[in-house]
C-alpha cells in the first residue's frame, strides 16, 4: 500500500530571543505568572521587515538539503499559516519564488493551530493518489508583529513566538509500514468567536476603518478559559479516535507531539490519555506558541536529537481556533 513518509524536515527559528523578563519591561505581566500559567520562559521574535514567507523559505530550504534531493523534484507546494505576509495571496506562492522553483502548484491552508494536520492530510492524499511525487509542506508563523500589549491583550501577547517548520514528503511503494497512517480532522464553527482575530472583515463595508483599529479588533483574541477546558478534552479525542481506526492503543505510541499552546495543556493531554510525560515531546518553554509552526518544530527538533528513530509510532495532535482539531499517526 502506497504511503506518504518524510523523507527531509527542518526548522527555522529567528535569532532574536524575547525573554519573560524582556516583556516584563513592556506591559503588565510577571515571569512568574507567564511560567506557572503556560510553561513559557522565552520566545523567539522576528525582526521588522522579515516576513512570514521567509521563516517558511528557511526551514524549506533546512528540509530539502534534510531530504537530500534537489529542489526541482518538488512538484508541489503546501503551506499553512494564520499569519500570512499579506491579506492575500498566501504564502505558498512566495516560498515558491523565494526558493525559485518552476510553475508548481501552491496551496495555502488556514487551519490555524491544527494547520499543520490540515496540511498533512492533505498532501498524504495528493501522494497516495499518486497526483504528486514529492510535496514541500511548510507550516510558518509571525505574530509578534501584531500582538496587544495592553491588560485587554496581554493572555495572548505572552504566549506567541515565531518561527517555521517544514517537511518534504514523498511516496513509500515498499511494505515496510512506514510513512503517514491516517489523519483525523474535526472542526466545530460554533466556536469561531472565541478564538479569532475579528478584522479585517468582509462583513465591513469599507472593510479598513480607524475606529476598529482604534477598538483594538486587529488585535487576536480569546476566550482563554474555554480554549484550554477544550483543547485538554479534544485533543485526546482526535487521539483516541485515530488509535481505534488504526487497531492500536495508547501503549503503541512511542512518542506525542501535541501542538506547543500551553505546557499545562500538553501535561493535561498527557494525563488525559495516560502516557508518560517523557513520552510526550514539549518545548514550549523555548518558543511559545508557534500555531501551525509548533508540531513541525518539535518534530524536526526531536529527529535532530535523534529521540526518533525508525519504527517508531510518532502521534500528532492539535486544537485552535475554528475550533478545529485533530490527529495524524506517523510511523517513522
Ligand atoms: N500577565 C499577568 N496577568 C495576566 C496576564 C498576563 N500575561 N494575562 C492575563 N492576566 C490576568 C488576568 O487579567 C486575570 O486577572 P484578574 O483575576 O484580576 O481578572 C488573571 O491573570 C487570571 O486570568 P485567567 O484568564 O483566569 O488565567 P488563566 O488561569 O485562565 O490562564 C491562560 C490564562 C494561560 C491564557 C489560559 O487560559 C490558557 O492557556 N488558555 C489557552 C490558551 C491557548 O492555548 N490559546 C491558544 C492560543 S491561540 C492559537 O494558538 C491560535
Amino acid at each position: 500500500m502506497r504511503r506518504t513518509i518524510i523523507k527531509g524536515i527542518g526548522h527555522y527559528i529567528p535569532p532574536r530571543v524575547v525573554t519573560n523578563h524582556d516583556l516584563e519591561k513592556i506591559m503588565n505581566t510577571s515571569d512568574e505568572w507567564i511560567r506557572e500559567r503556560t510553561g513559557i520562559v522565552e520566545r523567539h521574535w522576528a525582526e521588522p521587515g522579515v516576513g512570514t514567507s521567509d521563516l517558511a523559505t528557511e526551514a524549506a530550504i533546512r528540509a530539502i538539503e534534510d531530504a537530500g534531493i534537489d529542489k526541482s523534484e518538488i512538484d508541489f507546494i503546501v503551506a499553512a499559516t494564520l499569519s500570512p505576509d499579506h491579506y492575500f495571496p498566501g504564502i505558498g506562492v512566495q516560498v515558491q519564488a523565494k526558493l525559485g522553483l518552476k510553475e508548481i502548484g501552491a496551496l495555502d491552508i488556514r487551519n490555524q493551530c491544527s494547520g499543520f494536520i490540515y496540511a498533512l492530510s492533505v498532501a498524504d492524499q495528493y501522494i497516495r493518489t499518486g497526483t504528486y511525487n514529492k510535496i514541500l509542506l511548510v507550516a510558518a508563523e509571525l505574530q509578534s508583529a501584531n500582538l496587544d500589549f495592553s491588560d485587554e491583550g496581554r493572555d495572548m501577547a505572552v504566549l506567541f513566538g515565531d518561527g517555521a517548520g517544514a517537511v518534504v514528503l514523498e511516496a513509500n511503494d515498499s511494505d515496510d509500514g512506514r510513512g503517514v497512517l491516517s489523519c483525523h480532522l474535526f472542526s466545530d464553527g460554533r466556536f469561531v468567536s472565541e478564538l479569532w482575530m475579528e478584522k479585517p472583515s468582509s462583513k465591513d463595508n469599507p472593510t479598513f476603518r480607524e475606529e476598529f483599529f482604534h477598538q483594538g479588533k486587529f488585535f487576536p483574541r480569546m476566550n482563554g478559559r474555554l480554549v484550554f477546558k477544550n483543547a485538554c478534552e479534544k485533543m485526546p479525542q482526535a487521539v483516541m479516535a485515530g488509535l481505534e481506526k488504526l487497531g492500536l492503543t495508547v501503549n503503541d505510541i512511542d512518542y506525542l507531539i501535541p501542538h506547543q499552546a500551553n505546557d499545562r495543556i500538553s501535561q493535561m493531554v498527557a494525563r488525559g490519555l495516560r502516557i508518560p510525560e517523557e513520552k510526550v515531546i514539549r518545548n514550549i518553554h523555548k518558543y511559545g506558541n508557534t500555531t501551525a509552526a509548533s508540531i513541525p518544530i518539535a518534530l524536526s527538533e526531536a529527529v535532530k536529537e535523534g529521540k526518533i528513530k525508525p519504527g517508531m509510532l510518532i502521534a500528532l495532535t492539535a486544537f485552535g481556533s475554528g475550533f478545529t482539531w485533530g490527529s495524524a499517526f506517523i510511523r517513522w
